[in-house]
């Protein structure tokens, strides 16, 4: 039973299909690569998956649970995570209370207390603090202090956080739209460890990457987009050898 299926999934935008009939399935503990040439629909269909839209076209599955007409909150509840291929962190909020936020689809916290830096605050959320620093630490941020400002960071420790962010609420799949970029070349090839750890740790991973190395390290299996439509779905060593996936990224200069 794959843990999450697309059935001819679709998203105009005015006459532009950015993405057309798209079908794939994903198993449990499979880290999938989302690939394609700028333009391609990975992200149109990374928030179709995620609930942020509705395409009203195609029918989506998770854990065998039909999932198309639920909403995004819901699918987070269901255990649907996502990181933004821009990151998206709550500005005035320290580092800390970023990723605890993540966590609030398991409880009731205080965001407001948080943000207020954790004085005076009630035993669930010095639980959810604490859980907060388990993943801040997964992610290789435990040397930074948590009580700062997210955007005193760099920008490759601020998608970390995303991702600690992300992970906090236990997500049995995490879509991550573009993790590497902006990173360099060290960060990179430390993501690909993170990458393999949080699958080891029971969280299937898809991921939409233009860095191709880190793709054909890490991803089990390939969905590659061209204008909106799937032209392969493969191991990478198969679909680098694709000639409609080498004349997609050809036309690209990629
Ligand atoms: N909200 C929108 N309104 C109109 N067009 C959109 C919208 N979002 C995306 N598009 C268009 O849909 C197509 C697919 O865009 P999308 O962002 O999904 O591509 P992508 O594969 O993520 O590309 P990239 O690798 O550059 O991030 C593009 O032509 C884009 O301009
Ligand atoms: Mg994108």
């Amino acid at each position: 039973m794959p843990l999450l299926r697309v059935d001819n999934v679709g998203r105009s935008f005015g006459r532009l299909d950015a993405v057309s009939d798209v079908t794939f399935e994903q198993s449990k503990g499979e880290i999938l690569g989302l690939i394609g040439p700028n333009g391609a629909g990975k992200s149109t269909l990374v928030n179709l998956l995620s609930g942020l839209d509705d395409g009203r076209k195609g029918r989506i599955w998770f854990d065998d649970e039909e999932i198309t007409r639920t909403r995004a909150y819901a699918r987070a509840r269901k255990g649907i995570a996502r990181t933004f291929q821009l990151v998206k962190l709550i500005a005035g909020l320290p580092v800390l209370g970023n990723v605890m936020s993540g966590r609030h689809r398991l409880g009731s916290i205080n965001l407001i207390k948080i943000a207020a830096g954790l004085r005076s605050v009630g035993v669930e959320e010095q639980e959810f603090a604490a859980h907060a620093r388990d993943k801040l630490d997964l992610v290789g941020l435990s040397h930074i202090d948590s009580s700062a400002d997210c955007d005193t960071l760099s920008y490759g420790q601020q998608r970390l956080v995303e991702i600690a962010r992300a992970l906090a609420s236990e997500p049995a799949l995490l879509l991550l739209d573009e993790p590497a970029a902006g990173l360099n070349t060290e960060e990179a090839r430390q993501l690909q460890a993170l990458i393999r750890r949080i699958r080891d740790e029971g969280t299937t991973v898809l991921l939409v990457e233009h860095n191709m190395r880190l793709v054909e390290a890490v991803c089990d299996r390939c969905v590659v987009l061209h204008l909106g439509r799937k032209i392969a779905d493969g191991p990478f060593a198969t679909i680098a050898q694709d000639p409609q996936v080498r004349q997609a990224y050809l036309g690209q200069g990629r």
